[in-house]
């Protein structure tokens, strides 16, 4: 069964080191995630994947790792410094800074078009602030979304050391164009592609590593010729849609959609957003735009740009004079397509029914908790919380044992531990998914934090030890992210593995002495076959590769 909620994703990141809230032992900071020993391999494998796909498996590609902070006139000539803000709206009862273009969608049903509409309905009483249900709201504004720092040791007060955080990492390719161009002697069409952290100041952060104020773009400009922009932006919508599905992202759970003419960037001809259906919904995954010939213009001396000391162009030799080629923008978020990932890759069920009478157990404690929500006081529970929680007990109560892995999810959910009874909830639940489910992160063998988890029939036994201790070792030589265990019974130790998504365990057992053969159990198929020792780095890596 898939994760039918993000807390499921959420707390066996948490529990298992993928992703833990940041800054915690000082209350955290809202929205702010650190990626754990799991999750940095698995973000790693992403970003290795990507950048395998888009410039070593290509001919017409190079990498670039531009600097964060850039000159001021970089933000101000791209349009950032005037148009890269969110329309805000605040409520004036409880304080709470909302999204002025989600709320008017979500409470109307129509595009956020203009702040004049906003504040006719939000005037007119037709608009709820989400967090008190209060209607008294603030007129839209708009919010500036960079990062503003300072650069050199002394802050003057005024803006002559004022710099952004770069809110992308595209602008840093647009003004390496003619460095790239000249030092790598490309012709057209070629592209640049860049890692690198972006971050923007959110009004509205959440969903866990989805929107963050701090995150990673996988961003690719490709430079064609003008008239050859429209098959190059086609076969790049294809080549990105390709690269999610081979790495296991299922089909139905990725859509293209096109960006209408009132979305669309004022610079952009065409702009195709890839969608993933996150258990919150179809959300964007990445954006692949026709950005035109707007940004190497806009950074080109000209009477509109007299800060730029040279011009972004190409001499054409077919036509023998300088063109300001296309850019074609496939931008992807590192942190988006990691979370994409693991939520493909949840799969919980129930392998045995628990015994009736300990799920009718469970099923009254549940019952009891929905009852302690019911009571709760308005002071003390916001009312959007008290709904959310009441639903999830509803459901769950009526579908148990089925919904045991929901209720697991449920554990970590502060407000629902701050009810009494929840922790009785939460004690029974754990012990009955202990003995009754099992969750499995079927990640593609090439994404997988660990591939391959080595572990010796008894730890106890010197020679058993010795051999798993070695053939990990080799692994880890051959390439093979590896690991050794003894820390549990076999059955107990493939559990961990596969919660964590390794593909392949290894068991070393006596015959293994004997005949330098070991098995080889598969997480998908849960099938075991005997390899020898010799064999293993091929057999493996083929599979991985
Ligand atoms: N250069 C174009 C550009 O930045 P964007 O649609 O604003 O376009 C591209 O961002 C991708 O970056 C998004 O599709 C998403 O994957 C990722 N992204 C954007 N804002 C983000 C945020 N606040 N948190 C996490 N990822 C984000």
């Amino acid at each position: 069964m898939p994760a039918s909620s993000l807390e499921q994703i959420v707390s066996l990141a948490k529990r298992r080191g993928f992703v833990f809230p940041s800054s915690a032992i000082y209350g955290g900071l809202g929205s702010t995630w650190d990626y754990g020993p799991l999750g940095v391999e698995l973000k790693n494998n992403v970003k290795r994947a990507w950048w395998r796909s888009v410039v070593y498996d290509r001919d017409d590609m190079e990498g670039l790792d531009a600097a964060i902070l850039m000159n001021r006139l970089v933000w101000k000539y791209s349009g950032h410094e005037r148009t890269f803000s969110d329309p805000m709206t605040d409520c004036r009862k409880c304080k709470a800074r909302h999204r002025a273009d989600q709320l008017y969608k979500s409470a109307t049903g129509s595009d956020y078009t203009n702040a004049e509409s906003f504040n006719a309905a939000a005037q007119a009483g037709e608009l709820k602030c989400p967090k008190c249900g209060e209607i008294d709201l603030t007129d839209a504004r708009p919010f500036n979304l960079m990062f503003k720092t300072t650069v050199g040791p002394v802050d003057t007060g005024d803006d002559s050391g004022l710099a952004y955080l770069r809110p992308e990492t595209a602008q840093g390719i647009f003004v390496n164009f003619g460095n790239v161009l000249d030092t790598m002697r490309r012709k057209l069409p070629f592209g640049v592609a860049q890692i690198g952290k972006a971050f923007r100041n959110e009004i509205t952060p959440g969903n866990f590593t989805f929107r963050t104020r701090e995150f990673e773009q996988m961003e690719i400009e490709y430079f064609v010729r003008p008239g050859e922009d429209e098959a190059a932006h086609q076969a790049w919508i294809d080549a990105r849609t390709k690269w999610y599905t081979d790495l296991g992202l299922r089909p139905d759970n990725l859509r293209q959609r096109e960006q209408t003419k009132d979305e669309l960037a004022h610079y952009a001809k065409r702009c195709v957003d890839l969608e993933y259906r996150f258990p919150m919904g179809w959300s964007e995954l990445e954006g692949i735009a026709n950005r035109t010939d707007f940004d190497l213009k806009a950074h080109s001396r000209s009477p509109e740009n007299p800060d730029a000391v040279g011009e972004l162009r190409y001499f054409d030799q077919e036509q023998k004079k300088h063109i300001v080629p296309y850019v074609i923008e496939p931008s992807a978020g590192a942190d988006r397509a990691t979370l994409a990932f693991l939520c493909d890759a949840y799969d919980e069920s129930l392998v045995k029914e628990p015994p009736a009478e300990e799920s009718a157990k469970l099923r009254e404690l549940v019952e009891s908790f929905g009852r302690s929500v019911e009571k709760r006081d308005p002071k003390v529970m916001e009312p959007a919380v008290k709904e959310r929680l009441l639903a999830a007990a509803e459901r769950i109560a009526a579908g148990l044992p089925g919904t045991l892995p929901d209720l697991l999810a449920l554990s970590d959910d502060a407000e629902a531990n701050r009810i009494e009874v929840f922790k009785k909830v939460r004690g029974t639940a754990e012990k009955l998914g202990e003995e009754h489910t099992r969750t499995v992160l079927r990640l593609h063998p090439r994404l997988a934090p660990i591939t391959v988890a080595v572990f010796p029939l008894k730890k106890n036994e010197p020679r058993l030890v010795e051999l798993a201790r070695g053939i990990k070792r080799d692994l880890q030589v051959a390439g093979l992210r590896s690991v050794y265990d003894d820390t549990g019974a076999i059955g107990k130790l493939y559990r961990r593995q596969d919660e964590i998504g390794t593909p392949f365990c290894i068991t070393v057992d006596f015959q293994s002495l004997d005949d330098g053969t070991v098995t080889v159990r598969d997480r998908d198929t849960m099938g075991q076959e005997r390899v020898s020792v010799g064999e293993l780095g091929g057999a493996l890596r083929a599979k991985v590769t």
